[in-house]
């Protein structure tokens, strides 16, 4: 039962019985009232459709109000023509009914199921993953599982940067000493350590960085001492990757990073090459525009001083190396034969815009035109001060450290406010809402905003913030350790019976649940479900306390019982959705 749609229907029937002809069914839409005060939805059919009828819209609404069959609302014209509707207490708990008995709580289904790939997370192997890649994971997590409970397949794939100019460094410091304690315990700080070493080390030392480069082209040529430290690389870093992983509630389906496509690259390039999209350059083999569209939209064009200039896609370096950009359209050729994929989904910072829309291009030129690709991009993470996230060292902030730091503010706030009893209960608490604190801030921001990355903020009980939430939680199901074990079995939402105005209000928000999932997808913001569960809290509060339960008695009792256990479920299920779970105590 989905409110608004039925209500259209009601409508529509309605305005069929007056005999106005209606032009486009599709645009007599029911909105949701601004102000509650006149009703929960309303309509402007009447003064759309009254001037081409010759009609006065006062008159017409009137007579549809009058012909309108409908036992979901109760109607009331307004101002020029509007048509307002109330939705029935009735109506609110037989929906609450439905809800609470249905496994899904309402999240409609796609009627077409479609095969969806997020590529997201995809750190650097050998570089950590910092808190540019937070993003990317968070995201990337949510959407694929809101695209699934929506009735999709979606396959998750970690494209892993696995190959590039960093081995040539890590294999140079790798061979000066690793230390192989280090690797096993910490690998991606070890792996980090290497990194740094060399890379230092090359900025002062031109021998060292053409040694460093040496080591990049024997592992290119296949040389065995390399590629078996390639290999162990690769293998310490996902190590390393699924302890953050694990602790985030991150999952993959696959891992082909950019090593697996190797061996489709060269046959690529040369089919890019005879058939003309590809040409060289100083030395450098690049794709070119297909000549196709205004420059304008042109991603293969760019302007330079009022002048519409190339601007290639590099596929083949001056030194023979296929690249990043090779790699992708290998990557889209194996998503759309091997998985049949009807979209991609690369969930990228927004500054790799220009890259994606070439990649985008070209993909559709060679005729991959039946996959439908997007790139979510999203901005910057801010420190206090307004500029890029740093560490007191000027560095990029450890993904790891990062979280340590989260869990730390969050063991202050249990420490003040729990009422939990043992330290152990405490830390794991302060575990489970420190990371999700952080996660919860990340997708309550809209993705293409900057944020201001403030940690004690985030693990504040009050505000809009996850901890809120799991108070909101906990508060919803406290109710239940109260009560007999015999009460709990037989709590029915057969016979429920809304009266008091907040027990009316939480109802119209329980509903509203499965529109807030399904907008998330619209343009792919998550900000959208958090601030729904936020304003179901809200609402929670406020039936809390204007309506006692244990006191109560009868139907009004089990009302209110039915009305706290189903808030709990879908404030869980929504979190669930964004990747975050929930303390029951706290
Ligand atoms: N490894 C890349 C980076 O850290 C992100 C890869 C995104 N996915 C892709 N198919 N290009 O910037």
């Amino acid at each position: 039962m989905n409110i608004p749609i039925q209500l259209r229907q009601n409508l529509l029937a309605a305005l069929e019985k007056t005999g106005v002809t209606i032009p486009d069914p599709a645009r007599i839409q029911i909105s949701a009232a601004a102000d509650l005060q006149f009703g929960d939805y309303q309509s402007n059919a009447a003064m759309m459709l009254a001037k081409p009828a010759k009609k006065n819209p006062r008159e017409l609404a009137q007579q549809i109000v009058d012909l309108l069959d409908s036992d979901l609302a109760e109607t009331s014209i307004a101002g020029p023509g509007f048509i307002n509707f109330k939705i029935t207490p009735e109506a609110w708990a037989k929906h609450v009914h439905l809800q609470a008995q249905d496994a899904l709580l309402s999240v409609p289904q796609v009627t077409e199921s479609q095969t969806i790939v997020v590529d997201f997370s995809a750190p650097n192997v050998a570089k950590p993953m910092h808190i540019g890649h937070i993003r990317s994971t968070i995201i990337g997590e949510c959407l694929g599982r809101i695209a699934s409970r929506l009735g999709h397949q979606v396959i998750k794939d970690n494209h892993i940067g696995d190959w590039g100019t960093q081995f040539g460094m890590v294999t140079w410091a790798w061979k000066q000493g690793v230390d192989e304690a280090a690797l096993e315990t910490a690998p991606l700080q070890e792996l980090l350590r290497l990194y740094r070493s060399a890379s230092d080390a090359s900025k002062e030392d031109e021998a060292i960085k053409e040694a460093c480069r040496q080591e990049l082209v024997a592992l290119q040529q296949g040389d065995a001492e390399n590629k078996a430290i390639w290999e162990r690389c690769v293998e310490l870093s996902k190590k390393g990757l699924n302890q953050i992983y694990d602790r985030l509630g991150v999952s993959f389906d696959h891992w082909l990073g950019e090593s697996a496509y190797n061996d489709q690259l060269a046959p690529l390039v040369e089919r890019l090459e005879k058939e003309g999209y590809a040409r060289e350059s100083d030395g450098a083999l690049c794709l070119f525009s297909g000549e196709e569209k205004p420059p304008k939209k042109d991603p293969f064009k760019i302007n330079r001083d009022g002048e519409w200039q190339d601007q290639p896609m590099i596929v083949r370096k001056q030194d023979g190396a296929f690249n990043y950009a090779t790699t992708d359209i290998a990557t889209v050729e194996h998503r759309l034969n091997e998985w049949k994929a009807d979209q991609v989904w690369y969930i990228v910072d927004f500054r790799q815009g220009s890259h994606f829309e070439q990649l985008f291009d070209i993909s559709t030129r060679l005729g991959y035109d039946q996959i439908n690709l997007v790139h979510i991009a999203f901005g910057t993470i801010l420190g206090k001060d307004g500029k890029p996230l740093k560490t007191r060292a000027g560095d990029l902030p450890q993904l790891a450290d990062v979280l340590d730091d989260a869990v730390k503010a969050a063991r202050a706030v249990v420490a003040e406010k729990s009422h939990l009893e043992t330290e152990e209960e405490k830390d794991s608490l302060a575990e489970l809402i420190g990371v999700n604190s952080v996660k919860f801030t990340e997708l309550a921001h809209h993705r293409m905003s900057d944020y201001v990355f403030d940690l004690d903020k985030m693990v504040a009980l009050e505000g809009d913030t996850a901890p809120y939430l799991f108070y909101s939680y906990v508060r919803a199901r406290s109710i239940f350790r109260k009560l007999e074990q015999s009460e709990i079995d037989g709590l029915s939402s057969e016979n429920i019976e809304l009266t008091e105005a907040a027990e009316i209000h939480i109802a119209r928000m329980l509903a509203r649940y499965g529109d807030s999932v399904r907008v998330v997808l619209d343009d792919f913001r998550p900000n959208l479900l958090c601030t729904y569960l936020l304003e179901l809290a809200r609402a929670f509060h406020s039936f809390f306390e204007a309506c006692p339960v244990l006191k109560s008695e009868g139907t009004q009792r089990e009302t209110r019982l039915v009305l706290c256990d189903l808030t709990s479920r879908v404030l869980k299920d929504g979190l669930s959705l964004l990747g975050i779970d929930v303390p029951e105590r706290m």
